[in-house]
């Protein structure tokens, strides 16, 4: 069996406490924390940039996993490289030259991750499995926390068959709960990102809730 990894998002945590959040996190189970980074422009809304994630790398012991939606990408990756995100991942949608982006992200010493929106087929990446260390099926629109899941099984599946043997993590990110879990899971998921899922009725005085949320995923 392939072990499951669940991934806070960070966008649903009190965005006046980061650092506390995210040592939260990870005390209670954490196995990667999830940072979404917008422009306002590929998406309707905005978070942070790599100033603020720079500052979120001494609180995280895991994993970082930086999930980018904005456009373009490629004068961005060596701030993300320089602010220690260890997964970068850049939407198919997101330019002409994902091909390139891939690369340069390896290139900048980081795990390369690609995103399909969930209006996106399987094939948009039938030609980057080489290139990509974690492949990120939408099952929202991005932009918002909270909103409702997006069945994309059958994309998984699809995914999960033509990955193979190749050494790539299949992750989903948008309406994870304990329902949606294991829909997922079954289709060949192993990494869950969760932000209103884990954090919802916690908070950094009430932490516990959190590794509730996280264990009941
Ligand atoms: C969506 C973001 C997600 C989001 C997930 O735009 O990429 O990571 O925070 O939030 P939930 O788990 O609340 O759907
Ligand atoms: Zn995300």
């Amino acid at each position: 069996d392939r072990a499951i990894k669940i991934a806070p998002s960070i966008l649903s945590a009190d965005f006046a406490n980061f650092g506390q959040e995210i040592q939260a996190i990870e005390a209670q189970g954490a196995d990667w924390v999830h940072v979404d980074v917008m422009d306002g422009h590929f998406v309707p809304n905005l978070t942070f940039g790599p100033q603020a994630v720079k500052a979120f790398r001494p609180h995280v012991k895991t994993v970082m996993d930086v999930h980018l939606m904005i456009a373009p990408v490629d004068p961005y990756i060596d701030a993300y490289a320089d602010a220690g995100a260890d997964v970068l991942t850049a939407h198919v949608e997101a330019g002409p030259h994902i091909h390139r982006t891939l690369q340069a992200i390896r290139g900048a010493g980081m795990k390369a991750g690609v995103a399909l929106n969930p209006g996106t087929s399987a094939d948009a990446v039938a030609h980057l499995l080489d290139l990509t260390d974690v492949i990120c099926v939408m099952t929202v629109n991005p932009g918002f926390g909270g909103q409702k899941f997006i069945d994309m099984t059958a994309k998984i599946a699809e995914l999960r068959a033509m990955i193979g043997d190749r050494p790539v993590h299949i992750e989903i990110d948008g309406g994870v709960t304990p329902e949606t879990a294991p829909l997922v899971v079954a289709a060949g998921a192993d990494v869950l990102v969760a932000g209103s899922g884990v954090f919802k009725g916690g908070s950094v005085a009430k932490p516990e809730v959190y590794g509730e949320n996280i264990r009941a995923i």
